[in-house]
């Protein structure tokens, strides 16, 4: 059991304070280290939903302290991609915050986090190649720098991400073991909608078209699964399951794998712990799944 904080202190949860420096957070998080408590970090781009809201919560069932950090981050959007139309909604996201009982919002500017000058890319092999990184080159240079960066910033005990984005996942505990950053890595399962449409940030961007499509493709990666596991050819039922999401109404599957739970590396079949990964467009709007198959 933890020291508890002085009377000057608010308890756990009782005040959301928002920083925007690296200074202010390491002294925040200074003050409650010395008290003995342990800190869990959330860290997100903003537009919170309840998969982030998630997070949160398994951060409070295990840290005295949880710190949610919103930046929406240049380095890992494409020049093509959303990043002047990502959703930013930092007031309400804050009060979602205050009311999931956080105690400290980190909201740095780009400036904070890329000062002039700034010339450092952390670069993972193995891991962050094919899947979305085949697909979004330079992506995963962004998350791995902006991750290894608060991490080191906040020094938690604990950080927690989201099975969503399985291949980020097992990229921010590749970097963080090879880097000796001394932060626990901790995955959460994927929250979804009650048709199973996987929560995300993006999901705005469906019209009402779209959105009937989108829980398709949580269908077919469980259907998929489930075939996978009865022992049918990989291959061919990925075939049909590629068409099938087609002719469901998505424009294009940008890919749909199974591979090696861990690694990531691609697997025949599912007798050890393997992952089934996809991404599909439906108009300009991209969507990702993954689910656990076999052991
Ligand atoms: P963002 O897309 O905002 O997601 C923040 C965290 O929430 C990630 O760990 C993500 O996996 C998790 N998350 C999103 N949707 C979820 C869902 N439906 N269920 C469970 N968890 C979900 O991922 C990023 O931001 C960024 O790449 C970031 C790691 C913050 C680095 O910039």
């Amino acid at each position: 059991m933890s020291a508890r904080p002085g009377a000057a202190e608010p308890a756990p949860g009782a005040l959301l304070e928002t920083v925007r420096t690296v200074v202010s957070l390491r002294a925040r998080v200074l003050d409650w280290r010395i008290g003995g408590q342990t800190i869990g970090l959330v860290p997100t781009m903003g537009a919170l939903h309840d998969g982030h809201l998630a997070l949160v919560r398994a951060a409070q069932a295990r840290c005295d302290r949880v710190i949610a950090t919103i930046f929406v981050n240049p380095a890992q959007f494409g020049p093509t991609e959303d990043f002047d139309a990502y959703p930013r909604a930092e007031e309400t996201d804050a009060a979602k915050l205050r009311s999931h009982k956080t105690d400290l919002l980190f909201a740095p500017g780009v400036g904070e986090i890329y000062p002039a000058g700034f010339a450092t890319t952390v670069h993972v092999a193995g891991v962050s190649e094919g899947l979305c990184g085949g697909h979004r080159p330079g992506h995963f240079d962004g998350v791995s720098t902006v991750v290894s960066k608060l991490l080191l910033q906040a020094l938690p005990d604990v950080a927690f991400f989201g099975e969503k984005d399985y291949q980020q996942l097992q990229v921010i505990k590749r970097v963080t073991a090879d880097m000796d950053i001394p932060v626990e890595i901790a995955g959460v399962p994927t929250v979804r909608e009650a048709d199973g449409l996987a929560l995300s940030s993006r999901n705005v961007y469906l019209d009402p078209r779209q959105r009937e499509i989108a829980p398709g493709l949580y269908r077919e990666l469980v259907a998929l699964g489930a075939a996978i596991e009865r022992g049918e050819s990989v291959g061919a039922t990925i075939a049909g399951a590629r068409r099938r999401l087609v002719d469901s109404g998505f424009d294009r599957v940008e890919y749909l794998e199974l591979r090696d739970a861990r690694s990531l590396a691609p697997v025949a079949d599912a007798s050890g712990p393997a992952r089934l990964l996809a991404a599909a467009w439906l108009g300009r709007t991209r969507l990702i799944d993954n689910i656990a198959v076999g052991a």
